[in-house]
């Protein structure tokens, strides 16, 4: 069993799975777990869809696709990155996508294969179970606060699974179509989807789930004031 800190430092997103199901009994176990996040005011505030039928997930995942292949770039209910990328975080997501496809030996201009790796969320990387995380529209309407509180459930769910040896992958691609998903699923109106989180057993014959992006010092990130 990793401990905490051996699970912190042992996640890392797995972006290939085998075609193996995560059992139900387990994906409660990871969901109990993360029910403990804490809140503010113990809100709660996360509505979540744990979704294990592969028809549904295909539907998903095809209806995003055909967006994408309208031109249209999001259909969203929040808007998860910076309009305006500013550094050091431009530089950062930059050096973190080219070290990506280095190692997956994609050329920069090699659009078709860019693009394919970005279908590859919307088909989930192979795994077969998928957790939606949905807010109401009401605690984000003119505050903050719930994303904080569903973030840290987002981790929670990461962590909870390494206990039963599932690997994970977050996504803010479906964030990037949660309106989408919501017609799909017919969720109800009142709510606004966050994000997702693959869960599954990752190839480990697959070159890219090799991939560890490196972390700031904390020199660069945290300012000590003794
Ligand atoms: C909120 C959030 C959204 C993310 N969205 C995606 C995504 O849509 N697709 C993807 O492949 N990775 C996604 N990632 C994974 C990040 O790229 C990854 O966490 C980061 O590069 C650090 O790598 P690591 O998770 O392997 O440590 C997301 C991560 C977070 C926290």
């Amino acid at each position: 069993m990793p401990s905490i800190l051996e699970a912190i430092n042992n996640r890392s997103s797995k972006r290939a799975y085998l075609p193996k199901p995560v059992p139900k009994e387990t994906i409660e176990a990871i969901l109990k777990a993360a029910a403990q996040t804490p809140s503010g005011a113990n809100m709660q505030p996360w509505s979540v869809y744990a979704i294990s039928n592969q028809e549904v997930l295909k539907n998903i995942g095809d209806a995003i696709i055909q967006k994408m292949n309208e031109g249209v770039v999001h259909d969203q209910f929040i808007q998860y990155y910076p309009v305006k990328w500013v550094n050091p975080y431009k530089k950062r997501r930059i050096v973190t996508g080219a070290g990506l496809y280095k190692l997956m030996e994609v050329d920069r201009k090699d659009n078709d294969t860019r693009i394919k790796m970005w279908h590859d969320n919307f088909r989930w990387f192979g795994a077969q179970n998928v957790i939606f995380v949905c807010t109401d529209k009401a605690n984000i309407d003119g505050a903050s606060g719930a994303l904080i509180d569903c973030g840290a459930y987002m981790q929670s769910i990461m962590l909870a699974a390494q206990e039963f040896g599932v690997d994970s992958c977050p996504q803010g691609s479906t964030t990037e179509f949660g309106q989408v998903i919501a017609r799909t699923l017919d969720l109800p109106d009142n709510l606004a989807l966050l994000y997702s989180v693959v869960l599954g057993y990752e190839d480990k014959d697959e070159k890219i789930n090799s991939y560890q992006p490196a972390r700031v010092s904390l020199e660069d990130s945290v300012t000590f004031i003794d």
